[in-house]
């Protein structure tokens, strides 16, 4: 039988030790699949004293993670270290200039430094994988890169941080607060180690810029993507969405227009009876749509140390067999630049919720700088505070009262104008609460 494939690990948090218990686990089947063993020989983390849910005594410590890139003894590095720059930015290179494949669970550096890291891993022939990086134990990287590689994808979208989902989920099921959801979400492990990170979108983000290159060979850049989180979703917009037959999901997007490849990350109020709204909790989910083929949903643990570990050890295997795919689906140099589609020339379908004056005229205000915007609503509710309905005479006190509006399919830019006149008007209080509605 050929020599075990002999593996670096570097990073030993969650996912770290994971992928320890899971190839100790799998030994067995690992030779059966591979024709081979895949055995950790050194390993190398932050701190060597902190307890550890397996006998750190069995592996070889390299207390350096660069110095472990360019081991002898290791024919692979798994970098499960995180962020996009140093330690994990000069292991990865070390490791892939010395001639060694990479395995990397790190969407930041990917989304930084994902081309120039491609073109070292082909100058050297080596594999750079990275299915853990992006909705843990989802197949996406592969399908993307391998599965359908014969596609041309129109748009790519889906739940990519298992955080935010399990939060939405949480708050609509449970009618619990924000917080409450978030500090559950940090106990079970899902959140990143700074969480703003998960809800303001920037997770999301990340993830998205690497499957956009995938599908449709762009360069990756965060920088082109339009984000915005989830903190300011209340339980309010859940109620109304849900009432009007939608559910609220952050979605990353990435779809071809004539303007150029849009990519955008926000808030999305999705129909109830679509396939991207029935997934729950940590579970993520990306629907592809490409031409001449129906689409194509793959849902799975998106976070959490087995699902990323899982995706961790199929990128080992496939080195273990010798298996080495351009690490984009194709040659660095193709991957082209890419023409932004400005988000201003979004076109979708909108829920606007104001928080209205209740006085005569409110309503013909907003309805004229709608108008004026050539903006045409699909359905339209005012809220009446209790005890208010049916009245003798109509509100005069200006009280605030939620009016919540569904647009018929306008652009970006028509929303943004007409609302920024309907506050100049001052016929609202507070910031608007817009939503975008995602079709399937
Ligand atoms: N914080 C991430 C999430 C972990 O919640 O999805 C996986 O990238």
């Amino acid at each position: 039988m050929a020599e075990p494939l002999k593996v670096g690990l570097a990073g030993l948090g969650t996912v770290g030790a994971a992928v320890v218990h899971l190839l100790d686990q799998g030994r067995d089947k690992i030779v059966a699949r591979c024709g081979r063993g895949i055995e950790i020989v050194a390993l190398s983390a932050r701190s060597r004293g902190k307890k550890r849910p397996f006998d750190l005594k069995k592996f070889r410590w390299v207390a350096d993670p660069v110095a472990l890139a360019r081991d002898p003894s290791i024919d692979v590095l798994v970098e499960v270290i995180g962020g996009a720059g140093d330690p994990a930015k000069r292991a990865v290179e070390t490791a892939l200039s010395a001639g060694k494949a990479v395995v990397t669970a790190n969407k930041a550096l990917l989304a930084a430094h994902g081309q120039k890291l491609a073109a070292l891993a082909e100058r050297h022939r080596v594999a750079l994988n990275f299915e853990a990086s992006v909705a843990g134990g989802i197949p996406i990287v592969k399908t993307l890169r391998e599965g359908l590689n014969g596609a041309s994808f129109t748009r790519i979208y889906g739940i990519l941080n298992g955080t935010c989902n399990y939060m939405l989920t949480r708050m609509e099921q449970d009618r619990l607060s924000f917080e409450a959801c978030l500090r559950d979400a940090q106990a079970l492990g899902y959140a990143e180690a700074d969480p703003t990170f998960d809800v303001e979108g920037q997770d999301t983000a990340q993830k998205l810029a690497i499957l956009a290159s995938l599908a449709f060979g762009i360069k990756i850049d965060p920088r082109a993507i339009y984000v915005e989180g989830i903190s300011s979703i209340t339980l309010a917009d859940l109620d109304a969405a849900s009432e009007l037959g939608y559910r609220v999901k952050l979605l990353g997007v990435a779809v071809k227009t004539e303007a150029g490849i849009e990519q955008r990350v926000h808030p999305t109020m999705v129909p109830k009876e679509s396939a991207i709204a029935q997934v729950m909790g940590v579970t993520n989910a990306v629907t592809m749509d490409a031409e001449g083929l129906a689409p194509i949903t793959l849902v799975g643990p998106g976070a959490g140390g087995v699902a990323t570990a899982s995706a961790i050890v199929a990128d080992l295997a496939d080195i273990a067999r010798g298996v080495r795919n351009a690490p984009f689906g194709r040659p660095a140099a193709r991957m082209t630049a890419i023409r932004k589609a400005p988000m201003q020339h979004h076109e979708g379908g909108y829920y606007i919720r104001l928080l209205a004056r209740d006085r005569p005229g409110t309503a013909a205000t907003i309805a004229r700088r709608l108008a004026q915007q050539n903006i045409s609503l699909e359905s339209i509710v005012q809220r009446h505070a209790p005890g208010s309905r049916g009245a003798a005479r109509p509100g005069r006190s200006g009280e605030a009262v939620p009016v919540i509006m569904i647009t018929y399919a306008t652009s970006e830019d028509a929303v943004r104008k007409a609302l920024a006149a309907v506050r100049r008007d001052r016929v609202v209080t507070g910031r608007p609460q817009v939503i975008r509605i995602e079709k399937n």
